[in-house]
């Protein structure tokens, strides 16, 4: 299993199991507390908004102009934000660590 570490909104640290090949947001949707990704994707809500883990955060791919566009829209953009559906989940970022963000 590959796990995957998820603050929540209370400051909650869940394992989750990260399934490889998938979006982390697919992952992140299914809980409570996780996110609610309403464009399914797109790159287009940043409902899906996390805060990377600053260990993992050079380990991840560099986001597309799009998401950057994006999420310097957001009151509560951080250097280390990124939007979880444009991040692949995959063998190499088991123990990935992500904070859900505030809603906006
Ligand atoms: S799910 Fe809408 S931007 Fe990620």
């Amino acid at each position: 299993m590959a796990r995957l570490k998820v603050v929540d909104r209370d400051g909650i640290e869940h394992t989750v199991e990260g399934r490889t090949g998938l979006k982390v947001m697919e992952t992140l949707r299914e809980f409570d507390y996780g996110v609610a990704a309403i464009c399914g994707g797109m790159c287009s809500c940043a409902t899906c908004h996390v805060y990377v883990d600053p260990q993992w955060q050079p380990r991840l791919p560099p986001a597309m102009s799009d998401e950057r566009e994006l999420l310097m829209e957001l009151s509560h953009s951080q250097p280390t934000s990124r939007l979880s559906c444009q991040i692949e989940f995959t063998p190499e970022l088991e123990g990935l660590r992500v904070t859900i963000a505030p809603d906006q």
